[in-house]
């Protein structure tokens, strides 16, 4: 029923109490309608990786009752695929299931940045990097609103831990967080135009995000211009009058009539201004009157959609480690299965993102339908460290009589879910105890990983091939297969870095300790961003995965384009058969003279070669690729100097590199008053400055003195005047050395 025309006009109209109802939800999923205007209700569900559409009246409690819908791969494998184009298609196919089951509003994705490797919910976010993120999310809410349903991105902001998550205050700097942990979500906003922003639970430095006017009025609607509805997560408003005048609109769930009646109450007492609550229900009315379904419910191809959960999942497989040709597996190759999540797999996540999956074609399932010899032991229990003595004898005895053993080793789903951190990265004891058993009589030993997050592996080096499958899917089963036979080949890569042991991430020892407070002590070094400045060795690197077949990088040119760089090389597939590569560009900044990461993801694309194909790759570096956030003059600032432009398969894996001199920025001095004596005799263009204004006179006097004079150098150039420098050498040196570097320099 959407025969309304929004405007302020028609807001007048609603009586107070009508306008109450409207911001404040009318049960678990539905906003509330005015009958007498033909305002209908619009029904929100969860995604991000399948429908969790509820019938009414449910709650909380009925988390796991949902209806049918297929279940595509969980955000940690979907950023794997390092490609746009396949999450808007599996955006497309969740738009699609969406208009049919009467949804208007999807409640995801989530693009919180994985900062620990604890957090309860990292299954469900996308990746360790902004970048990746931003583009992940902007090309999966692309599809999910062109097929007419509405996306509700989240948590919005820096909710990065579950442990009291309604309370804890996430604390860090403006740059941390415009850098890290808002970047994504700007990207999204201010390029796709999502229907709305969930704001989520935590406070950031010690204001709750519900109630933040700065993150919610200046930042999101003013600065980055959001027009759509900014409602709540579930039971994330404390204060509904305090909330609406951050600019909040929409408080969900609602539980009327309390929270309606604290808005009349609030406009009663003057503490919210009829202004504030007619604006509000404004963004609220705006949404039903765009995105409100108008349809019947009614049937969609879920075969179809199984099958782009499949692809989707073997887009994002990632082939961690491949030695002595262990895979693919051959047709004629005798293999033990062993571990039971062969059996009972462990697909989707657990918490609002769960799904009643369509059709779980489990990894057994799948390899019933080979020509291999195959034999099957469960080795373990699903949940727990204990294993029976005769299922590991099983196990074993399977093993020691295959050519190979495909060994799956699993995080229960016990061990991470939304609404808790986890307490270890290792896997249970159970497992890792039978797999060096078996290793001990096979060593040709596949494992094949299901997981929300990393998982420390100390066995590592003794196992020959590795794959890792996230959270795959409803498609699980038969994607694992498609890898594991060679079928397809596979092409994911990390969007996240698998560290030797917990104890090697910035966050051990601190996340989650306090009840009340998480400060983000490592800053911006989050991820790779870490392990590259720490120089710490990892088990897998940001973006690394491998192929069945090799690519060869070639020919990088760089091109200063005024206001972005131009990246082109090229690729060739230099193996025996067709493949994808997830190429990634990085950038390493040189030119400000501030805390800044060794590298930054800055591009990727991903594409497909035939076998000894060529193609010419091209990658084109907006400006924020090489900006910063300047909190001192608040804005993105972008320095004048030298950036290395990297290009790769892996964070750890550079290919080619080439640097390049930007001169963006107005002209600025070089060289002030403030710069540093030991910089300014460092910089050979100065030279010339130096020697006619006369100043090398006291250079030479400092280099001559030796180390002894190492402190006077780590003095500020004014201070030359006390080193025997005239006031006239000074200030010639500063208008020569600033008039030569003015200059484009390449
Ligand atoms: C979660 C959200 C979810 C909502 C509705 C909350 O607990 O944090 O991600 O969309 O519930 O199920």
């Amino acid at each position: 029923m959407k025969q309304f025309k929004v405007d302020e006009a028609f807001v007048d109209q609603l009586t107070l109490a009508e306008k109450a109802a409207l911001v404040s939800g009318k049960d678990f999923w539905y906003t509330a309608g005015v009958q007498r205007l033909n305002v209908g209700r619009m029904m929100m569900t969860d995604g991000p990786s399948g429908l969790r559409k509820q019938e009414e009246g449910t709650d909380a409690t009925g988390v796991n009752k949902s209806v049918t819908a297929v279940n595509f791969p969980g955000s940690a494998l979907a950023a794997s695929t390092f490609d746009r184009e396949m999450m808007h298609d599996t955006g497309k196919a969740l738009g699609t299931a969406a208009s049919h089951e009467q949804i208007s509003l999807l409640l995801g994705p989530g693009m919180n940045i994985k900062r620990s490797p604890l957090a309860g919910r990292n299954f469900e976010y996308f990746s360790e990097d902004p970048y990746l993120t931003g583009e992940i999310a902007a090309a999966y809410v692309r599809g999910v609103q062109e097929m007419g349903v509405g996306v509700s991105i989240k948590h919005f902001a820096a909710n990065n831990r579950e442990s009291q998550r309604f309370t804890n205050s996430s604390n860090m700097s403006e740059r941390v967080l415009r850098e890290i942990y808002l970047a994504a979500f700007e990207k999204v906003v201010v390029d796709v135009h999502p229907a709305s922003v969930m704001v989520s639970y935590n406070a950031i430095n010690g204001t709750l995000n519900s109630q933040n006017q700065w993150l919610l009025t200046d930042v999101l609607r003013h600065e980055w211009g959001f027009d759509g509805l900014i409602l709540s997560d579930w039971g994330a408003v404390v204060d509904q009058v305090a909330a609406l005048r951050a600019g909040l609109n929409l408080e969900m769930p609602g539980h009327s009539p309390e929270s309606e009646d604290a808005v009349i109450n609030g406009v009663k007492s003057g503490e919210l201004s009829m202004a504030t609550l007619n604006r509000a229900v404004l963004y609220v009315l705006k949404t039903v009157e765009k995105w409100g379904s108008t349809q019947e419910v009614s049937p969609y191809p879920m075969d179809e959609q199984h099958t782009k959960a499949r692809e989707a999942a073997d887009d994002g497989l990632i082939l961690l480690k491949n030695e002595s040709a262990m895979l693919p597996i051959k047709p004629q190759d005798r293999l033990a299965i062993v571990g039971a999540f062969a059996n009972q797999p462990r697909y989707q996540g657990s918490g609002s993102s769960h799904v009643n999956a369509y059709q779980v074609v489990t990894p057994l399932d799948a390899a019933r339908a080979l020509p291999n010899d195959i034999s099957y032991a469960p080795g373990y229990a699903i949940d727990g460290d204990d294993a029976d003595q005769s299922m590991i004898d099983e196990a074993v005895a399977n093993a020691q009589s295959a050519d190979k053993v495909v060994f799956f080793a699993v995080f229960p789903e016990s061990m991470e879910s939304e609404g808790f951190d986890k307490t270890t990265m290792s896997l249970p004891e159970a497992q890792v105890k039978l797999l060096n058993q078996i290793l001990s009589v096979n060593p040709h030993v596949v494992v094949v990983l299901q997981n929300g997050s990393v998982v420390e592996m100390p066995w590592a080096d003794q196992v020959p091939a590795i794959l890792e499958t996230y959270l795959a899917g409803e498609a699980v089963g038969e994607a694992t297969w498609d890898i594991l036979s060679g079928a397809v080949n596979p092409s994911g890569k990390l969007a996240e870095t698998f560290p030797l042991k917990l104890a090697d991430n910035p966050t051990y020892g601190t996340f989650a300790r306090s009840y009340s407070e998480e400060n983000y002590h490592e800053g911006l070094f989050v991820g790779y961003r870490y392990y590259d400045v720490k120089q710490q060795p990892v088990r897998f690197a940001f973006g690394h995965g491998l192929s069945y077949t090799t690519f060869k990088y070639s020919g990088l040119k760089v091109v200063d384009q005024g206001d972005s760089v131009a990246v082109t090389f090229k690729l060739t597939n230099t193996g025996k058969r067709s493949g994808r590569e997830a190429v990634q560009v990085y950038v390493a900044n040189h030119a400000s003279t501030v805390e800044m990461p060794i590298k930054t993801l800055a591009g990727f694309e991903k594409t497909t070669l035939a076998a000894g194909e060529s193609q010419l790759v091209s990658i084109t570096l907006p400006r924020r690729a090489f900006s910063w956030y300047d909190e001192s003059k608040p804005g993105w600032r972008v320095d004048n100097g030298s950036y290395d432009i990297l290009v790769g398969s892996a964070s750890d894996d550079i290919r080619l590199q080439k640097t390049i001199w930007l001169n963006w920025a107005a002209a600025q001095d070089r060289v002030t008053l403030d710069s540093y004596i030991n910089d300014v005799m460092d910089d050979s263009s100065l030279a010339p400055a130096a020697a006619k204004s006369g100043l090398d006179a006291v250079f030479e006097k400092l280099r001559a003195a030796g180390p002894g004079a190492a402190f006077l150098m780590n003095m500020p150039i004014r201070q030359v005047l006390t080193l025997g420098a005239t006031d006239d050498q000074l200030s010639q040196f500063l208008k020569l050395a600033n008039r030569s570097t003015h200059s484009k320099r390449e």
